[in-house]
């Protein structure tokens, strides 16, 4: 998944400049430079506590719905999510897996907006979710972690149209 494909993006220039003799690095050693610690701990701890379970893919989520309170649950039920279209009780409260990329920036949190910090996101997520609590350390490295997926946006994604 994520880091494989960093890997793979830094080891591509490496083996071009390769020479014989020189071992090219291996994943193991590459993962050594890919991010510091603690982007690197978040990272692990994302995928340990279970959040890669639904945020994942290339975009880190975007690929899946899901229950919004699927272990404890959700403080607000006011928007019933997918139900109010589909007419299934099977689909109350579940909604779209959000993609992470860019969530340093994506604020106000959730299908309503009602959640301003990242850090209090992370903790809602880890309890309604997974019915665990982050502690402040691992909240501050998932936050670091997450932090490196923020990225400018294609400019040809926020251009306005041109009404043609
Ligand atoms: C069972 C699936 C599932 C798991 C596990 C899960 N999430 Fe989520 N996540 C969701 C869904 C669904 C939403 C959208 C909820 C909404 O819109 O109200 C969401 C929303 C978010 C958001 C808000 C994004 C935005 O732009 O509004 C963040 C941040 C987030 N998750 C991080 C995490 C982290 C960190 C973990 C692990 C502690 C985690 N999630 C675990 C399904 C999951």
């Amino acid at each position: 998944m994520l880091m494989e494909e960093a890997l793979e993006y830094l080891a591509r220039p490496l083996r071009r400049v390769a020479i014989p003799d020189v071992p090219i690095p291996t994943p193991a050693v590459l993962e050594q430079f890919v991010l510091p610690n603690e982007e690197k701990a978040g990272f692990n701890t994302f995928v340990s506590v279970g959040c890669a379970a639904c945020h994942n893919g290339p975009y880190v989520g975007g690929g899946m719905f899901q229950k919004a309170g699927l272990v404890n649950p959700w403080p607000d039920t006011t928007d019933v999510g997918r139900e109010a279209v589909t007419h299934q009780p099977a689909d109350r409260m579940v909604f779209k897996v959000p993609s992470l990329r860019n969530v340093e920036r994506t604020g106000p949190y959730f299908h309503d907006g009602k959640v301003a910090s990242l850090d209090s996101a992370l903790t809602t997520m880890a309890h309604a979710q997974l019915g665990k609590q982050l502690t402040p350390e691992q909240i501050q490295q998932i936050t670091a972690w997450l932090k490196t997926l923020t990225g400018d946006i294609p400019a040809a994604y926020i251009t306005p149209p041109t009404g043609s």
